[in-house]
């Protein structure tokens, strides 16, 4: 019988879970309009993952050459192969540029001009005249640490606007009552309480579940508890196949090294010295889009033209860059490199190899980021109750493939959305109703299931067996075979769920703990993406498969939404991509043929 947990009550207007760039826009934003609003997150807000982020982050200011929103619309959708909802990409395209204006006249630091405009990068597959112009300077950088000075920023401005933090506190479930979201169960990792909070709206704010991954640039806290949170509630995930392996990770450690490397003239060779991207995109080259460089890259080790005494990996080349541009642009990742690589980017190549770096799926949001589901043969029901932001949502304005700095974009843009819809909907005056008398009951039933699990295998053993299907069976390159393997070893990894060993049963800072409910949420997302990528019949993007080569738009240009039961099994439907646009300044932009 579980156990009696004292609950600490708490009622706000609404309750951000996460405290990256989307949950901090969200929260600055619902504070600024006057909302009671509480954020709940595991770690310190500024450790939060968008910290990491280094290259930018998109809008056509046209500060460094000529750029307008519909270019930016236009690459994006070409971007995400044709799997973007092309109203939301409307949305954040025109909304990028009054937004970062927004967040520079909040304090973001960003690196400037000699003239003093907000400086602006070259990044991937960012292109000018709707793709047959020149290569567009459309990232906005704070040297390479923008998400770190964003970051900073956005809580800056949650503090002064009196929003209320919930700091090192754990999410647990979220609080439903015949199919709305009524708040959410968290627990005090530092003195071990119990806390529901009742709230009009919950924003999920998560992040994404890159540790399902064996390599990957996320930091370890990104196990996307908000994707495990609503699956549970009964929510799907939506297009989780698509999984972006960024093409520079350092070998062997996987931190990150910025696109904007390549963006500042960096550039990729093989073994014979050979600048390859040439002869796969002849046009963009090193910057072509992610997905292309990745698989390029995958092909040229394949095929025995790795570099290193294995030949797995390939070399990233800034020495022929002035030392003053990489100090000045580049600051970060010189440094990156020479504790994680031993390397001096002034006089050697990075050893560098395509490494997990973004979910392109996640919760299914409307533009105004409400959390949508297929009910009753309406693919767009609206949850009433719940919405989610950043990389934790799916709106989907990356379909099958991202293009960098659109992240950051995505954040901001869709995390002051939740704020904006909550400040139109939500009515101040209204009275919250009682929650049901077993509210939060689920999440303390789980929370001590776990906590006593007593089975023969540690957690960390079954998070490793899992992370390592995952890199094997659905990385880069996939194929029927490779990924139904993928699926039955999965199957046998949430066999061994029931046979958990959790050693400490303490309730204060108990990592043991936390690691095994951050599992569950891993293994859930985990499950998900492999069955829906096995699911798929086709190439686009980022899901690449050998034995399928090819996009078919006939048959498959809809979004995979995937649920999971309690007993792990997977179901999956699928909803139909939103092609029209949102205004007549911008026509949908027809599916072609998707080259660089
Ligand atoms: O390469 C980078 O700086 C990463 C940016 C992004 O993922 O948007």
């Amino acid at each position: 019988m579980t156990e009696a947990y004292p609950i600490i009550d708490h009622t706000y207007d609404v309750v951000v879970v996460g405290a990256g760039g989307a949950g901090l826009r969200a929260t600055f934003g619902l504070a600024e309009q006057g909302l009671r609003t509480a954020c709940i997150t595991k770690v310190f807000p500024t450790r939060s993952h968008t910290v990491a982020a280094q290259g930018g982050v998109s809008a056509a200011l046209g500060n460094m050459g000529e750029d307008n929103w519909q270019w930016h619309m236009y690459d994006t959708v070409k971007g995400s192969d044709w799997l973007g909802d092309q109203d939301a990409i409307e949305y954040m395209c025109r909304e990028a540029v009054p937004a970062i204006v927004e967040l520079e006249h909040y304090g973001v630091p960003f690196s400037r001009t000699p003239e003093g405009k907000i400086y602006q990068r070259a990044f991937g597959g960012m292109t000018t005249h709707f793709g047959e112009g020149a290569q567009a300077q459309r990232t906005c950088a704070a040297a390479d640490r923008t998400g770190h000075a964003m970051l900073h920023t956005l809580y800056q401005q949650s503090l002064k606007h009196q929003a209320e933090f919930f700091i090192e506190y754990f999410a647990l479930d979220l609080i439903m009552e015949n199919g709305e979201c009524r708040g959410v169960m968290a627990w005090n990792l530092d003195d071990g309480t119990i806390h529901r909070f009742r709230a009009k709206q919950v924003i999920l704010a998560t992040g994404g579940c890159g540790r399902i991954y064996f390599s990957c640039t996320s930091a370890h806290t990104c196990t996307g508890d908000g994707g495990g949170m609503a699956l549970r509630a009964g929510m799907p995930m939506q297009d989780m196949e698509f999984v972006q392996f960024h093409p520079t990770g350092i070998y062997g450690s996987g931190c990150l090294i910025t696109e904007g490397s390549r963006g500042e003239g960096g550039y990729l060779t093989n073994s014979e010295g050979e600048r390859f991207m040439e002869r796969y995109a002849p046009s963009a080259k090193d910057l072509a889009s992610r997905d292309v460089v990745s698989r390029s890259m995958t092909m040229e080790i394949r095929e025995g033209r790795g570099v290193g005494a294995k030949n797995d990996h390939i070399y990233l080349h800034l020495e022929h860059l002035d030392a003053h541009l990489i100090e000045e642009r580049l600051p970060g990742i010189a440094e990156t490199a020479r504790i994680f690589a031993n390397v001096d980017v002034t006089t050697e190549p990075i050893p560098v190899i395509p490494t997990c770096h973004y979910n392109m799926g996640g919760i299914p949001t409307n533009r105004f980021g409400e959390v949508v589901t297929i009910k009753d043969g309406n693919p767009d029901y609206a949850v009433p109750g719940l919405m989610a932001a950043g990389e934790a949502a799916c709106v989907s304005v990356h379909g099958a493939n991202r293009l960098g700095s659109n992240s950051l974009l995505d954040l901001v843009v869709f995390g002051r959305a939740t704020a904006l819809r909550c400040a139109e909907t939500i009515d101040r005056s209204e009275s919250h109703r009682p929650l049901p008398k077993d509210a939060g009951q689920y999440a303390l039933d789980r929370l001590d299931k776990a906590r006593h699990a007593n089975g023969g295998t540690p957690t960390a053993e079954l998070r490793l067996q899992m992370q390592l299907v995952m890199q094997n069976n659905c990385a880069v390159f996939r194929t029927q075979e490779i990924m139904d393997e993928g699926v039955a070893k999965m199957a046998e990894v949430a066999k061994g769920a029931a046979d958990i060993k959790v050693t400490d049963r303490s309730m204060i800072w108990n990592s043991d703990l936390v690691e095994t409910l951050e599992f569950e949420n891993l293994l859930e997302q985990a499950l998900v993406t492999i069955e829906s990528a096995a699911n798929r019949n086709e190439s686009r993007g980022a899901h690449a498969r050998d034995d399928v080569p090819d996009r078919n738009d006939e048959e498959w240009m809809k979004h995979t939404a995937a649920w999971i039961d309690s007993d792990y099994n997977v179901t999956i439907d699928y909803r139909p991509v939103h092609m029209e646009t949102l205004t007549d300044e911008m026509d949908t932009v027809p599916p072609k043929a998707r080259v660089y």
